[in-house]
């Protein structure tokens, strides 16, 4: 029976791929901030752990843990993350550090402490949940995307140096999924001394919103973390969601001027109300 870690599994991504795994047979150590909240049950292959992963020491006693459960670990899923959302010039020092803490640092801190694990026993799989806008950008997401681009370098650049060690990297890139992700996982940046951008910026944010009312739910994102993580081949990246696969195809095979101009028209445009 094979083993998966998943971070950020309070809600959306996380949680529904924690239970999508654990109902097929896997055990599964959904991790998270603050289990004591979780909703999700108590079962001999499902434990909730505590889990930050700006907190080394709660990644090592998760490791621990796991192997003292389950014996091994075969799969690490990086999942969690937030979105900074907003103009560039509003984000203080603080908060450009925050984003790139939980959503590349974090990551790194994770993959660095499950590889000796993984190294030793000369298999695994690191899957990192990246995003559409690791590969494209929208207006007002810059440092997002700037975190979501770094997770896709770093990830292309770890499957050359993990292969001899029998271990694959992946990356997942949704779309617009239907979870927390754009309420209470997003910060928006604002600054009251500073509001040249609102205009241009609320405009967008109401066409994301329009966006985000007819987004998938997350199980479908689940269910290609399931495909990544029994896939036999070197498959890097996995994209998922509506529209994603010609938005991506799109943008390899124009201009970026004429792309540029798909991407106004679907978040520039005025609303109708
Ligand atoms: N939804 C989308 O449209 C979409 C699209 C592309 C990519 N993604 C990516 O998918 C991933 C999951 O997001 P989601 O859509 O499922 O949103 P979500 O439901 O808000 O989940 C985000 C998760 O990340 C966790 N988290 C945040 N900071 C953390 C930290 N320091 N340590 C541990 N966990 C932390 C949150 O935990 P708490 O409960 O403790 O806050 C929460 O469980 C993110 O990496 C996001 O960038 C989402």
């Amino acid at each position: 029976m094979q083993t998966i870690i998943i971070t950020g599994a309070s809600s959306g991504i996380g949680r529904a791929t924690a239970l999508y795994f654990y109902e097929r047979g896997w055990n599964v150590i959904a991790t998270m901030r603050q289990p004591e909240k979780s909703d999700l049950p108590k079962l001999d292959r499902l434990h909730c752990f505590k889990l930050d992963v700006n907190d080394q020491q709660t990644i090592d006693t998760t490791i621990q843990q796991t192997i003292e459960a389950f014996g091994t670990i075969d799969v690490l899923v990086n999942n969690a993350g937030f979105g900074t959302v907003g103009a560039f010039e509003y984000a203080s020092e603080e908060q450009v550090l925050q984003q790139f803490q939980t959503n590349v640092f974090g990551l790194m801190r994770l993959t660095r402490s499950v590889l000796p694990h993984l190294r030793q026993r000369r298999q695994g799989i690191i899957i990192n949940v990246s995003s559409v806008g690791g590969r494209i950008t929208f207006p007002f997401y810059s440092l997002y995307h700037s975190t979501k681009w770094a997770i896709e370098g770093f990830s292309e650049s770890l499957q050359y140096e993990l292969a001899p060690f029998g271990i694959k990297v992946r990356l997942i890139e949704p779309g617009a999924i239907k979870t927390d992700f754009y309420h209470r996982s997003q910060m928006l940046l604002v600054r009251p001394d500073l509001k040249v951008y609102d205009d241009y910026q609320t405009k967008v944010l109401n066409n994301v919103a329009e966006v985000e009312k007819n987004a998938p739910p997350p199980q479908i994102v689940a269910q290609t973390i399931f495909q990544a993580a029994n896939d036999k081949t070197d498959r890097l990246r996995y994209s998922v969601g509506d529209q994603v696969p010609l938005l991506l195809l799109l943008n390899r095979l124009l201009p970026h001027s004429w792309f540029r101009n798909i991407i106004s028209n679907i978040l520039e445009k005025d609303s109708l109300a």
